[in-house]
């Protein structure tokens, strides 16, 4: 009996020792807006203060999004060569980087910054290779509520190890640090990062290209479809706490207003944080309403927290699909071709079948309810083929429910 109580207390042990993440930090995918995609490293005391503004009256904080994250850039090009303190540039930020955490959150936001791993980041500003425990003590005492951190600049150094040392430094600093790790795929980081922090990069930067690539010549920035296409056999992994992340989002960045919203739709679908990345303060009236479409935000957001897929795909016409809580589901129908497609969706013949989590769509079983998030018009139902024509880079959203009886 003994034996036993000293075994069930060990392994409880065990388990707290390796429970090295803050619980409970994202439970739905983060959302917020990051620099990065519109202004790489021209950021600023006064575009903080303006996003923010923006972030509460364009409703976006009321739709969900929290967090505003300042990714590289923000800092000096050296440390503080007392202390070794990382040291906000004082052209860019000449109060400081507390007074703006405090601008933040006066106004019920949440603040992030950016590292990275290597010695020195993507754009050549102070890494944080050998400076883990003193970084985090440094974010913990400006009251950041965000971490993303980068690869860049990190030959011969593992991306396990590392990732879990900032984890851990994060968790010693003691204060609650969503950690998103961007280490774009290269080590399977959703094969060991479940624990480390709260989102991973499952690819390479993303473009506001909707199907194809941006070629830089040494390097190239994938688009939104590709970036799609590499999330298969992906999902597995995510789920309330941890988040395959396939990049910030580029609504609003120069694709059509029909491709950014496939874009919004797909990232829903895929349970993917919604980190806004474009100009808030110039965005039109379409980019404001696909950015806080609520019925596409609560799909995303679903407490139960379960990536979405590709059903089918049939003449360019692709179908995902995603379970959702109470055995609702919802639905897209994507023409990824340059011509219009007919639609002719017999639901009593599309039984779904998710084995991962034991789900199952079967509209002749019982009928569901349809309601069009994007068009927001409901009265239909699943008793009748779904019948519609799809413009070229278009997207219908569907949200199914349960209720009706077949
Ligand atoms: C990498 C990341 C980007 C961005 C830049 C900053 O490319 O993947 O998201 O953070 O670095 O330099």
């Amino acid at each position: 009996m003994k034996i036993k109580v000293f075994f069930i207390a060990f392994i409880f042990f065990c388990t707290k020792i390796s429970a090295q993440k803050f619980e409970g930090l994202a439970l739905t995918p983060p959302m917020g807006w990051n620099s990065w995609n519109t202004f790489q490293t021209n950021i600023s005391d006064s575009l903080v203060r303006g996003i923010a503004d923006v972030l509460v009256s364009s409703g976006m904080k009321d739709a969900g999004y929290t967090y505003l994250v300042l990714d590289d850039g923000w800092m000096a090009m050296e440390r503080d060569n007392v202390t070794g303190n990382l040291v906000p540039d004082p052209k860019k930020f000449p109060d400081g980087m507390k007074v703006l955490v405090d601008y933040v959150h006066a106004k019920g936001l949440k603040f992030g910054l950016y590292n990275c791993a290597g010695t020195k980041t993507c754009a050549g500003y102070p890494g944080t290779r050998g400076y883990e425990y003193q970084d985090a003590r440094f974010y913990a005492s400006l009251g950041i509520d965000y971490l993303k951190f980068d690869w860049c600049n990190t030959e011969g150094i593992n991306a396990k190890e590392a990732y879990n040392t900032m984890s851990k430094a994060l968790k010693t600093a003691g204060r609650p640090i969503v950690f998103s790790l961007c280490e774009w795929g290269d080590n399977k980081p959703w094969e060991w990062a479940e624990n480390v922090g709260e989102l991973w990069r499952t690819t390479g930067d993303i473009s506001a290209v909707f199907d194809g690539y941006l070629d830089h010549g040494t390097w190239k920035q994938t688009g939104v479809m590709p970036i799609v296409d590499l999330q298969k056999g992906l999902r597995k992994y995510a789920g309330p706490g941890h988040w395959n992340d396939p990049d910030m989002l580029e609504v609003g960045n120069g694709m059509s207003v029909d491709e950014d919203k496939v874009h919004f739709s797909l990232w829903c679908m895929l349970a993917a944080p919604l980190i806004a990345g474009n100009d808030l303060r110039k965005m039109s009236k379409a980019t404001n309403e696909i950015l806080i479409n609520k019925e596409a935000i609560s799909i995303n957001q679903d407490k139960a927290g379960m990536e979405g897929f590709l059903y089918k795909t049939k003449d360019s016409l692709e179908v995902y699909v995603k379970p959702l809580s109470n055995d609702d589901w919802a639905v897209c129908f994507l023409n990824r071709s340059h011509r219009p497609i007919q639609i002719n969706y017999n639901w009593n013949d599309e039984i779904v079948t998710d084995t991962l989590f034991n789900k199952t769509m079967n509209a002749k079983e019982h009928a569901y309810k349809i309601r069009n998030v994007w068009t927001k018009s409901g009265n239909t139902d699943t008793k009748k083929p779904f019948a519609a024509t799809l413009s070229s880079h278009d997207v219908i959203m569907l949200r199914l429910s349960v209720g009706i009886s077949g």
